[in-house]
């Protein structure tokens, strides 16, 4: 039976919501745990469709994982089986994160190319580079990436691009390596961070977390451990959006604020008011949002995760908002269904530009992604009547609880079977 949402427009969101551990984050941690024989804990995870999906890959190469809320166990073996190709793997990204740990570990990985998002051309030659300059010889063949090595060494890698699941791989085969890698214009995102302090608590020694050059001196083996995720900016990044959008007032708790800082600086150039917290923030948005530039870069650049909401907000707000996308292209599919809510948009290569409009108006839209779906439900709490947002599994792939926190914060949002 499919189902999907249906928003009402017009109100604005008050009131508080708690973010759980950042989706990005626990399901290369569940990775990581591949790396060191015995139990390793993740604490805060969220409760969403990827994490059981990420328990099944783990569970195929040999790995026992018990999901108890927001608490997982994995229990990894002495052999690891080094074929990831289960049906799983094709339903997440992160399911690719297997491959560094498994080429650490067992010397030899055939791990099936991953799925997620379609947002865009999503390769893995810098992901295989980095292997192969630890000494790993890498192919693509029949749907799978294949990686082996007699033994892995050390060395150093420049990357293209600060890419995110490259430098999680390079690094978590890099832990086990014989010598010292040097990862240059590594990924900085603080999920890579959160890593980072995992794989140092597992005995790991990694130097310039958080900083775009990784020196990891490998070490012989690792040891299981207990770690608590950190908390999702994306979802909370989602709820300031959300007070802006409906001139509203949310505190956001949970999550590190210094992590959307930027963010929170681009929401009060567009007027709203933003409260700093120890472990969280508030956004109080009084009158009609300013139009804001937004430019997508790797972190601490603004998140493409989030430009769906910069261009939601930039639909509704006072003056004519310029957005440039440069990580994934097809992520301004998204301002295809806008233009069914009334939003006056187009786009030219790289850039939309978005003209603010005083109301949307509510239409049936198609969510693509996860952020795209609640971007949509965004737009539809300010649009005039009842907008039915379809294919809500990629929303649910990202929000634990979405509907509850909508209502919550006093939207008129129902779950609709059809
Ligand atoms: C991760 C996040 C995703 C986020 C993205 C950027 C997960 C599961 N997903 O995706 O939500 O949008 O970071 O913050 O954590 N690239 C190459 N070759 C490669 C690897 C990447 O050309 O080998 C390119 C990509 O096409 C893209 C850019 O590098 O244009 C960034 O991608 P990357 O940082 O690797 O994103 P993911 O790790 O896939």
């Amino acid at each position: 039976m499919s189902e999907h949402f249906r928003v009402q427009g017009g109100g604005r969101l008050v009131g508080e919501v708690a973010v759980v551990g950042a989706k990005n984050s626990v399901l290369k941690l569940m990775a990581a745990a591949l790396l060191a024989e015995g139990t390793t804990t993740i604490t805060n995870c969220p409760e969403i469709l990827d994490v059981p999906l990420m328990a099944d890959v783990l569970r195929s190469l040999g790995c026992e994982v018990v999901l108890d809320g927001s608490v997982v166990t994995i229990t990894t073996p002495k052999e690891l089986n080094h074929r990831a190709d289960s049906e799983a793997m094709g339903k997440l990204r992160a399911s690719v994160c297997v491959l560094g740990p498994l080429v650490g570990r067992c010397k030899r990985a055939v791990v099936a190319l991953p799925g997620g998002d379609a947002i865009g051309n999503r390769p893995l030659d810098m992901h295989q580079n980095g292997l192969r300059k630890l000494g790993a010889h890498s192919e693509i063949e029949h749907g799978c990436v294949i990686a082996e090595a007699e033994g892995l060494h050390g060395a150093q890698i420049w990357l293209d691009f600060p890419s995110v699941g490259a430098t999680e791989n390079i690094l978590m085969a890099a832990v086990l390596a014989n010598g010292t890698t040097v990862i240059d214009n590594a990924a900085r995102e603080p999920e890579i961070v959160d890593i980072c302090v995992m794989l140092q608590q597992m005995g790991a020694k990694i130097e310039g977390a958080g900083t775009s050059t990784l020196t990891v001196h490998g070490v012989e083996s690792l040891q299981p451990t207990e770690h608590r995720v950190i908390g999702d900016r994306i979802v909370g990044a989602t709820w300031a959006f959300a007070a802006a959008m409906t001139r509203g007032d949310i505190t956001v708790r949970g999550v590190d604020p210094h992590h959307l800082d930027l963010v929170l600086e681009k929401l009060r150039m567009a007027g709203a008011e933003v409260s700093v917290l120890e472990d969280g923030f508030r956004v109080v948005q009084n009158d009609r949002p300013r139009s804001v530039d937004f430019v997508t870069l790797p972190y601490p650049g603004f998140a493409t995760d989030l430009q769906p909401f910069a261009i939601a907000l930039s639909s509704v707000s006072d003056g004519t908002s310029m957005i440039t996308e440069n990580l994934f292209e097809a992520r301004f599919r998204f301002i295809e269904e806008m233009v069914r809510l009334g939003a006056d948009a187009r786009t030219d290569g790289h850039h939309a530009v978005v003209r603010g409009v005083d109301r949307l108006s509510s239409a049936p839209v198609w969510a693509s992604d996860i952020r795209a779906g609640a971007g949509l439900v965004l737009a539809g709490l300010c649009a005039d009547g009842a907008t039915e947002v379809y294919e809500i599994f990629h929303i649910e792939r990202g929000y634990p609880g979405f509907v509850e926190n909508l209502r919550k914060l006093g939207a008129t949002v129902e779950r609709v079977s059809a």
